[in-house]
């Protein structure tokens, strides 16, 4: 299973095999960048570039991530970003959180077929979730200057043990490598996801509205107690799913609430 990817990073046969099996027509790979998002947003501003393009990186030094969030990364992580048409995306788009709940849904149907049995979930609205661990998280920017593109951002701890990460990112976080105690071939894991979000992708582009029924499944908030914080405001209540625009649907004691945008505590444990 493991052929040295961590030690190596990819290979050109590897990126051919990435342009051949999946929807991206264009990769774009470095030995180590500071973030992939960051060189994505500036590739997608090319009025001449083949889209899908793909940004990917054997090491992200300054990753990003929500708000004033970072991204720690190691060798043997999954880090990448996609130049994807906005109109092909999100036709009707009301805020980005249906795509990061989508490409969520995405990696973790990847994760998922490749290790049967994981207990995954989707973290609203953009972390991918083992257990009670984040292993993975989304995101999505647009290009100042190329509105008409979207940049997914996308980082997964693979074959990256978190025993080398700083100590506040280990309590909270987890890698394939650390639950599953094997390494992955980084190129079939990111064969994998790429396939899931052209999939995804393409649900959310024609509306489907399966797609909310899919997130709620997914979720692991659902039925849970949880606080959601959006500046001032805070709700407190039980997660009854995510609706068709995205939004987090919260029971509470003055009655059903929708979530659009926070950062969410589950309440009472895991
Ligand atoms: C989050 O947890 O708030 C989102 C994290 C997203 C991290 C990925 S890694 C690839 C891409 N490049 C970045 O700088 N960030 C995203």
């Amino acid at each position: 299973m493991d052929r040295s990817v961590t030690a190596h990073g990819f290979r050109p046969d590897d990126l051919v095999r990435i342009r051949r099996d999946t929807f991206v027509q264009c990769v774009e790979h470095h030995r180590d960048i500071a973030s992939t998002n960051t060189r994505a947003l500036s590739l997608a501003e090319e009025p001449g570039l083949a889209l899908p393009a793909l940004v990917l990186t054997d090491l992200q030094t300054a990753g990003r991530g929500r708000g004033a969030n970072r991204w720690w990364s190691d060798r043997g992580a999954l880090t990448f970003s996609l130049v994807v048409p906005r109109s092909h995306v999100e036709p009707l788009s009301a805020g980005w959180t249906r795509m990061s709940l989508t490409t969520g849904l995405a990696v973790g149907e990847a994760l998922q077929q490749l290790r049967p049995g994981l207990e995954l979930g989707l973290k609203w609205p953009n972390d991918v979730y083992v257990r009670s661990r984040k292993i993975g998280g989304i995101l999505v920017e647009v290009p100042p200057r190329a509105p008409d593109r979207v940049v997914v951002g996308v980082g997964v701890n693979v074959n990256n043990s978190l025993a080398c990460a700083p100590a506040p990112v280990a309590e909270l976080a987890t890698s394939l490598i650390d639950v599953t105690g094997y390494a992955f071939d980084l190129t079939v894991v990111l064969v994998q996801m790429l396939r899931h979000i052209a999939d995804e992708l393409t649900a959310l582009a024609r509306a489907d509205s399966a797609l909310a029924r899919r997130w709620t499944v997914f979720c692991m908030l659902t039925g849970r107690q949880v606080r959601v914080a959006a500046g001032q405001r805070i709700t407190i209540g039980t997660c009854q799913g995510i609706d068709e625009s995205g939004a987090l649907q919260v029971d509470t004691a003055h009655g059903p609430q929708r979530c659009l945008s926070g950062v969410v505590t589950v309440l009472g444990g895991d």
